[in-house]
């Protein structure tokens, strides 16, 4: 036996003996971790368990409720409608083959991790009809392939960040029904001159929101314009008065003079 035959076959050996997918430590960290971060009061959750958290997938086959598995690591995570409080994990980008993540219509709470920005292949993330609160991480942005942004029914406030105008492959942005402010960046209002890259729709139900596609400078510029006018108006308002005032004043005093004359010159004796 040569040299070359023997490498060989040790390198047959050593594929026969480590599995094709082993399992993953950055996924067994990212589940151990949100399932930490998150609870689970009608325990929807089946298998969510440390044991299954070591090796949640087998190539293709996941042993996980809600996830998907691609070649031993976990690719999709889709955890919506369960009832689930909590937070969720910035560990969850320990997922680093994650390219789908939705927890929509659930109860969660909390920021939305500034983290996620390790999901370099994420795609699509919806968070919406939760509670989620604080601002949009600008950092989400980095996420170069994300197609959608769903993030509606939520409690985010601030503003838009300008970053999320870059992602080139954004086809759904959806930020409607939450407390954010301040203008909508212009790279997310236009496509063109004419077409907005995104309709109003995506942004209706946030008070302090404006700019194209939704009316420019909404409620803060209007009660702006209202303080200048009513200012003004009252201004003018009581000038007029006081003229007035000073007006009637002057006529009775003039009147009390003539008055008070007529009286005098009654009292003097004629000489
Ligand atoms: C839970 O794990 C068992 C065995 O590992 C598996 O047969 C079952 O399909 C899993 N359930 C879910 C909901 O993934
Ligand atoms: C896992 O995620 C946490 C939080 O983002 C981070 O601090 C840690 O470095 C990550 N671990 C690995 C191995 O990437
Ligand atoms: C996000 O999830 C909600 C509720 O599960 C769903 O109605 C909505 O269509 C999803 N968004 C996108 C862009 O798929
Ligand atoms: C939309 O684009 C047009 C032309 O590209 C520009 O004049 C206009 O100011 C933009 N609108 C906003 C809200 O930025
Ligand atoms: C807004 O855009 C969404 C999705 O792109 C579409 O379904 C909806 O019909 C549009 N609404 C209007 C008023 O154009």
């Amino acid at each position: 036996m040569d040299v070359w035959s023997a490498l060989i076959l040790v390198c047959l050996l050593t594929c026969a003996v480590i599995p094709p997918s082993s399992p993953d430590p950055n996924d067994e960290a990212c589940l151990t971790h949100l399932s930490e971060s998150l609870q689970d009061p009608f325990k929807n959750l089946q298998n969510w368990t440390k044991a299954t958290f070591a090796d949640p997938c087998q190539g293709f086959t996941s042993y996980l409720q809600g996830a998907t598995c691609n070649n031993g690591r976990i690719y999709k995570l889709s955890l919506s409608n369960l009832g689930l409080k909590g937070s969720i994990s910035p560990f969850l980008s320990n997922c680093t083959n994650l390219q789908a993540l939705d927890l929509s219509s659930n109860s969660l709470s909390g920021a939305i991790p500034a983290d996620l920005k390790f999901l370099v292949n994420l795609a699509v993330l919806n968070l919406s009809s939760n509670h989620l609160s604080g601002e949009i991480p600008q950092e989400i942005a980095l996420c170069a392939y994300l197609n959608v942004i769903d993030l509606h029914d939520n409690s985010l406030s601030g503003p838009i960040p300008q970053q999320l105008g870059l992602l080139v492959r954004l086809s759904v942005f959806d930020v409607s029904n939450n407390r954010l402010s301040g203008q909508i960046p212009a790279s997310l209002g236009n496509r063109s001159a004419i077409l907005p890259r995104f309709n109003a729709s995506s942004y209706e139900g946030n008070k302090d929101l404006y700019g194209y596609p939704l009316p420019p400078m909404k409620s803060k510029g209007l009660s702006v314009l209202a303080i200048v006018g009513i200012g003004l108006g009252s201004g003018f308002l009581s000038l007029v008065l006081s003229f007035t005032a000073v007006c009637i004043w002057l006529r009775v005093s003039e009147q009390k003079m003539t008055a008070e004359e007529g009286k005098i010159s009654q009292l003097m004796p004629d000489y």
